[in-house]
C-alpha cells in the first residue's frame, strides 16, 4: 500500500517521509486476549507495518509487567510477519510520530467505548494533527470480552478458555491462582 508524495490534511499540506504505511495498534493489553488479537489480524492487512505497542494507562494498575506483556504479545504474533510488539513510556501520538505513522488503529467493543474513544482521538488529534485514529468494530464473536473480566472470572475460578490465548489463559492461572494456592 504505497502513499502519495505528499497530501493534504485540512489547509496543511503534509510532507510524506514514508517508505511504507505503518499503523500503531496501542493498549494496556493486560493480557492481550482473543478480541485484541483479532484486530491485529484484520488490522495488519490494512498496513505495510502494524506495531502493537503497549502504553501506560494511568486509569489501570496492570497485573503483568511491560517484559511479561512483550512476552505474551510476541509469542500469539508470531503467526504475522508484518507485526511487531514495542513498549513506550509517554504520549501515544509522540510514539506515533516517531514511528512516522500515519494512523492509530483502535478497537470499538459497543457504544459504552465511543465516548472514551472519541474523547481520546479527539484530544490525540488536537496534539498532533496529522496522525488519524481509525476505529475496527471488534469482531462480533469478541465484542463482549476484556482483560478486565478476564481476570475477574479467573479469580473467582471461572473458565476463560476461547477468550484468550491458550498460553496467555496458562500465565494468567499461574500469576492469580499460582500465587494465592501458596
Ligand atoms: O487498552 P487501553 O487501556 O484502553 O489503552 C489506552 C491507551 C494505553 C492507548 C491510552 O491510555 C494511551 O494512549 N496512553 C498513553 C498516554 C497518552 O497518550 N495519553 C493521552 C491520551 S489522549
Amino acid at each position: 500500500m504505497r502513499l502519495p508524495g505528499r497530501f493534504r490534511y485540512n489547509q496543511m499540506v503534509v510532507p510524506d517521509r514514508r517508505a511504507s504505511l505503518v499503523a500503531i495498534y496501542p493498549g494496556s493489553f493486560d493480557p492481550i486476549t482473543n478480541g485484541h488479537l483479532d484486530m491485529i489480524e484484520r488490522g495488519s492487512r490494512l498496513a505495510d507495518r502494524l506495531i502493537v505497542a503497549i502504553l501506560g494507562n494511568p486509569r489501570k494498575q496492570p497485573l503483568f509487567s511491560v517484559g511479561e506483556r512483550t512476552e505474551m504479545l510476541r509469542e500469539v504474533v508470531a503467526p504475522y510477519p508484518n507485526v511487531e510488539i514495542d513498549a513506550f513510556r509517554g504520549l501515544l501520538v509522540d510514539y506515533a510520530a516517531q514511528k512516522r505513522a500515519t494512523y492509530i488503529l483502535r478497537g470499538i467493543r459497543a457504544i459504552s467505548d465511543y465516548e472514551y474513544e472519541l474523547q481520546m482521538a479527539l484530544m490525540n488529534r488536537r496534539l498532533r494533527p496529522e496522525i488519524e485514529t481509525v476505529f475496527m468494530m471488534s469482531g462480533e464473536a469478541y465484542s463482549f470480552i476484556s482483560s478486565m473480566m478476564v481476570k475477574e472470572i479467573i479469580r473467582l475460578g471461572g473458565d476463560v478458555s476461547g477468550l484468550v490465548p491458550p498460553t496467555v489463559e496458562a500465565r494468567l492461572k499461574r500469576r492469580i491462582l499460582g500465587e494465592r494456592a501458596q
